[in-house]
């Protein structure tokens, strides 16, 4: 089914809440916009998708996903560039990523028009919304949820995918203190690692918890048969500067394949940047924390963007990072990535597109 904007049907809200965003204190995920777009899904094909004023829903208690988690999201930003018009950062490619994981939940692709146009035209209404200040974007949260009515077990027929945004600034305030896990798992072969899946980020609230209790902000997630390579961080990807080289994780089945990962590894290919993409066990970190030769390490995500490590503590070895002042890689990235979405540098990779 081919869909313009022209077919989103819009109906536009005579009771802004504009007034309620201080640009000056903008907090993640607090503060919604004025529309929302749903769009739904029933007998194989999807209906006009339809832009409407934010608010609450109403659903069956017997809504599927609210029993068996068929539920899958996106995290995309849109920024105000240097000419003050809004663009959103790389939409294809989380397009892609979301049907990736929608055919691992079994559930439908949704079409472009819908997901890319579908977004263009929400920002454009709400245009307002994308705040100007530097670090801070519009967070656009993408979703899809199983909505038939039916408590039995099976892959669900009828599906509702949503927008919502919400101007966000900085998504941790310092750098982050990681609990290297050996315990829990987040993600195993075969499994559900690579999606956005909601049962992901639900599966490790647990540990999350536990190890906040301790002190530590985040996880680093590491692999469940050996308990030695490292996965992820929190909700990021997760890169460390060993001597001159960076590396990260290589993309399989227990790693979301981020959007942000692949920005820094092609942003830092082109500069020359030694990058390896590769099993990393937590002992080679170990041993390069104790040869001095472990300079920095940071998280890659949409909703953090970069986000550095402090330090990690993985059993009785608590490894401290140089201050992040010092840092080469992760500061340059976070400046030259800046500069890439508000347009102070030359989009070459076709990134940003216009609203
Ligand atoms: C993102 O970076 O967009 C994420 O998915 C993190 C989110 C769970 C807050």
């Amino acid at each position: 089914m081919a869909i313009s904007t022209l077919d989103i049907k819009i109906n536009q809200t005579t009771n802004s809440r504009i007034q309620q965003l201080d640009q000056a204190n903008i907090q993640f995920g607090k503060l919604y916009a004025d529309h929302m777009l749903v769009a739904h899904y029933e007998h194989g094909e999807w209906k006009q998708p339809e832009i409407l004023p934010f608010g609450n829903l109403s659903l069956s208690p017997a809504t599927t996903f609210f029993h068996y988690g068929q539920a899958i999201f996106e995290g995309v930003k849109a920024y105000k560039d240097v000419h003050g018009n809004p663009v959103i950062f790389r939409p294809f490619d989380n397009w892609k990523r979301m049907n990736r994981s929608a055919e691992r939940m079994a559930m439908p692709d949704v079409p472009e028009e819908i997901f890319v146009e579908g977004m263009r035209a929400l920002v454009n209404i709400d245009r307002q919304w994308v705040p100007s200040t530097e670090g801070t974007s519009l967070y656009i949260r993408p979703f899809m949820v199983a909505t038939d009515e039916f408590v039995g077990v099976k892959p669900a027929e009828k599906f509702m995918f949503m927008i919502i945004t919400s101007p966000a600034g900085p998504y941790y305030a310092k750098p982050v203190s990681i609990f290297v896990q050996d315990k829990f798992v987040r993600a195993f072969p075969g499994g559900i690692g690579f999606t956005k899946a909601a049962g992901n980020y639900g599966a490790s609230m647990y540990p999350t918890m536990k190890i906040k209790e301790m002190g530590y902000d985040q996880i680093l997630w590491t692999d469940g048969f050996t308990h030695k390579l490292v996965q992820e961080i929190g909700t990021m990807n997760v890169f460390f500067v060993i001597g001159d080289t960076v590396i990260t994780p290589e993309l399989s089945d227990t790693i979301l394949a981020g959007v942000t990962r692949d920005s820094v590894l092609t942003v830092l290919r082109e500069k020359g940047v030694k990058v390896e993409e590769r099993q990393l066990s937590i002992d080679e970190i170990v041993a390069a924390h104790e040869a001095g030769t472990l300079k920095e390490a940071f998280g890659t995500g949409t909703a953090a963007s970069i986000a550095p490590i402090s330090d990690l503590t993985y059993q009785d070895k608590h490894m401290v990072l140089p201050p992040v002042e010092q840092w080469k890689t992760a500061n340059w990235l976070k400046q030259e990535l800046g500069d890439i979405r508000c347009g102070r540098k030359a989009d070459v990779h076709h990134w940003l597109f216009k609203v």
